[in-house]
């Protein structure tokens, strides 16, 4: 057999082997990690998984390119379940505001928030949006992330939202990464449309989704289920005419009130409720019962100087699997899942186990891609990443460095770290 590429001597081959799909309670924890561990790639899948003596017994590692991953951590490619990678601008003024009492609600009701994004963002051309936006991606494959999720939402109108989807595609095939564009027309009221929730929903649902739709650039649709932006009649208008289009289905749900989002998801069918700072005991035994996945994003109330996180401990021992996401956004600039993963332990009692793979195997099922990848094993996509660290509970434990040294997509080496 005719391989492209070996990993072998990893102190920790961390394969996530088990269930292609998300894992729940006990799961969790279980990462099948190989000391010792090697990894054969071939034509960008995985060919061989195990312990490196008898991986180079099997495969005949002469003239093939080899990575001696002594001393270090090998998993699989990061997967960032939910972002809002295309935007113009910057708001790190807000950060002053914040420090001084100002709530996430109360800059977004004054016009600020979303709303100046949006502004800047409309009077951006696509090519802007895309340089803008390919520096952020490029960052966060550096820090191992080489499964994107990329939300629109910026735009509010029909032509702005079809051009950050247009610059999701574009991205996609120019970088390294696998873009999972989602639709967010449901982000906010448009300015147009202030005070007129119903009839901006009418026009996103008439005007937008089925535009998106027939040009294939949206496979999930979202909406900011929240008390004071999206209401529940309104956020199932627009996901049950997504479903009817045939796209899978997201919320933005219980991020800062209880607003009945871990239930409509649950109702709805989504594949995931994302945020959950404040879901309902009802509407966490909906998610639970339906295997919707909770989408944890503690980047979120980190940059919004909350100290309400979502109970990740909670929501694992009830039975929610969970996944995590960077939610990058204006609001929360935050490229990192490592910084990510070392958040969710540390304010939402999750274990560095745990946090690895909601990283990894339920953040790919959080975007329907858990049989293709998310762990280590025969046949799944040579999405790898190779950490200067022996161990991978060093992940979350040494915090606000970047500790990817290399990083393997569709097995070809894309970057390495320089060294001294
Ligand atoms: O997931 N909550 C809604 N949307 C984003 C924030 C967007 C923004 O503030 O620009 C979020 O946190
Ligand atoms: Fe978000």
């Amino acid at each position: 057999m005719s391989e492209d590429l070996i990993v072998v001597h990893a102190s920790e081959l961390v394969t996530l082997r088990g269930p292609k799909r998300a894992r729940a309670k006990a799961e969790m924890s279980e990462l099948s990690i190989v000391p010792d561990g090697a990894v054969a790639v071939s034509d960008g899948v995985i060919v061989d998984v195990g312990k490196t003596e008898s991986v180079l017994k099997e495969h005949d590692a002469s003239g093939v390119e080899k990575i001696d991953a002594k001393g270090q951590v090998v998993m699989p490619g990061l997967v960032d379940s939910h972002t809002h990678l295309v935007y113009a601008g910057s708001r790190e003024f807000e950060l002053e505001l914040k420090a001084k009492g100002k709530s996430y609600m109360e800059i977004l009701q004054e016009g600020g928030g979303i709303y100046r994004t949006v502004s800047d963002t409309r009077s951006s051309s696509q090519e802007e949006l895309f340089q803008d936006s390919a520096k952020r991606l490029e960052s966060m494959l550096t820090h191992g992330s080489t499964t994107i999720e990329a939300k629109s939402g910026y735009g509010l109108d029909r032509d702005v939202e079809l051009r950050i989807l247009e610059v999701i595609r574009r991205l996609g095939e120019k970088y390294p990464a696998t873009l999972v564009p989602t639709f967010l027309g449901a982000h906010a009221v448009a300015p147009e449309f202030k005070g007129h929730p119903d009839e901006y929903i009418d026009f996103i649902v008439a005007e937008v989704l089925p535009e998106v739709a027939k040009r294939k650039l949206a496979e999930f649709c979202d909406v900011f289920c929240e008390k004071g932006v999206f209401d529940v009649p309104q956020s199932r208008k627009v996901l049950m005419a997504a479903k009817d289009l045939g796209m899978n289905l997201k919320v933005h749900a219980d991020e800062i009130h209880g607003s009945g989002g871990a239930e409509l998801a649950a109702e709805v069918g989504a594949v995931s409720a994302d945020h959950l700072a404040k879901p309902s005991d009802d509407g966490i035994m909906a998610m639970a019962r339906k295997d919707v996945i909770g989408v944890l994003l503690p980047g979120t109330p980190y940059s919004s100087m909350s100290k309400e996180y979502a109970d990740g401990r909670r929501l694992i021992d009830l039975g929610v699997p969970i996944a995590l996401g960077t939610d990058l956004n204006p609001n929360c600039w935050n490229e990192s899942m490592q910084f990510t993963m070392s958040l969710a332990c540390h304010k939402m009692r999750m274990t560095p186990a745990e946090a690895i793979t909601a990283s990894t195997i339920n953040a790919a099922a959080a975007l329907g891609l858990d049989k293709k990848i998310g762990s280590l094993e025969y046949g799944k996509r040579a999405d790898i990443i190779v950490l200067d660290t022996p161990r991978h509970a060093h992940i979350p434990y040494k915090f606000g460095t970047n500790l990817c040294a290399c990083v393997i997509k569709d097995g070809k080496i894309v970057w390495t770290k320089q060294r001294f």
